[in-house]
């Protein structure tokens, strides 16, 4: 069955997710958003890529770094954006998804962003936008329930690139609510998709979804077994809002066994980097001290995800 987010020449039509997704696509987007970044990889460029089209960010679940990020990628490619207020919209007077895309469209949208909680939403939108309007009408999935946050993926690719140069001689370890994680999931189809050898998966197993191994990972319940010589520690959130039921004793106690300090980190190779995709929650999954250590990367994710997201937007706006 052919890829809903490839055009037929192989390019990106929409991004729902990594899943699919060639190791040269992924590398060609990592490189496309090197190109926006300045020298010191700090400084993103303003390109006229994307002026006179229309972004609308559409987040029906809440956010910080993904819409904030998104709204400046599409103003430095010069495009209009608009960030639909959901809480406000028709969407609370009963309006389907679809109608309100089909109204949005009517206003000449040219991209949509959205975050949903429902897995496979922006798949719909994708499928329903094809259908009506043809090519001309892009899907970028923002993060959709526990299935996917796309650019997400790829803005840790990029970090992860950018710190150790060579996917394929690196050991990365997934630390967390596995279970509950998008961002946990397109990470594993990115890293072993680049042909990182070693991809552990580390949390308890309450919190350890089925399928793991098939998807290429090795699983540890002990966190200072899968530590052990890493060289990119990938925290994650504890997924509250996802949760059914008492996963865990408490936030205390998986503290002690899960949270990032920094004598567990010391356990990993001493260059090792530590990422977390955001919010975190300090004494939850990670100590302070190493949040804001020296090995952490955690703000330098942010700064990329804007050269990304615009990797992903001009590619999208070029597809044919
Ligand atoms: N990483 C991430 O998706 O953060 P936000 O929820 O703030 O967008």
């Amino acid at each position: 069955m052919p890829n809903p987010q490839l055009t037929a020449h192989g390019e990106l039509r929409h991004l729902l997710s990594i899943e699919g997704l060639s190791r040269a696509l992924i590398h060609h987007i990592l490189d496309t958003a090197q190109g926006f970044l300045g020298v010191n990889d700090r400084e993103v460029k303003k390109v006229p890529l994307l002026r006179g089209k229309s972004v609308f960010n559409l987040f029906f679940e809440n956010s910080t770094r993904t819409r904030t990020t998104f709204e400046i990628a599409a103003t430095r490619l010069s495009a209009d954006v608009v960030n639909l207020d959901i809480r406000n919209s028709s969407t609370s007077k009963g309006e389907s998804l679809l109608d309100t895309i089909d109204n949005l469209v009517a206003m000449h949208a040219d991209m949509f962003v959205v975050r949903h909680a429902s897995s496979g939403a922006p798949f719909l939108i994708a499928q329903h936008v094809d259908r009506t309007r043809g090519p001309g009408v892009h899907v970028i999935n923002a993060g959709d329930g526990r299935h996917a946050h796309p650019t997400q993926g790829l803005l840790d690719m990029y970090t992860i690139r950018h710190f150790k140069k060579d996917f394929t001689a690196l050991r990365v370890a997934l630390v967390g609510d596995v279970l509950h994680s998008r961002v946990a999931r397109s990470d594993i189809h990115a890293l072993t998709t680049l042909g990182v050898p070693e991809v552990r998966v580390i949390a308890p197993l309450t919190l350890l979804p089925s399928g793991l191994e098939q998807m290429g990972c090795h699983v540890h319940t002990d966190m200072r077994v899968g530590l052990k010589d890493v060289d990119v520690i990938i925290m994650l959130r504890l997924q509250n809002e996802r949760m059914r039921g008492a996963l865990l004793p408490s936030a205390q106690e998986y503290f002690k066994h899960y949270g990032l300090t920094r004598e567990k980190l010391a356990l990993a190779r001493p260059d090792a980097i530590v990422m977390h995709p955001g919010p975190m929650n300090r004494g939850v999954e990670i100590e302070s001290s190493v949040a804001d250590g020296p090995q952490a990367v955690i703000l330098e994710q942010v700064t990329f995800g804007i050269a990304v997201r615009m990797a992903v937007m001009s590619m999208l706006a070029e597809a044919r």
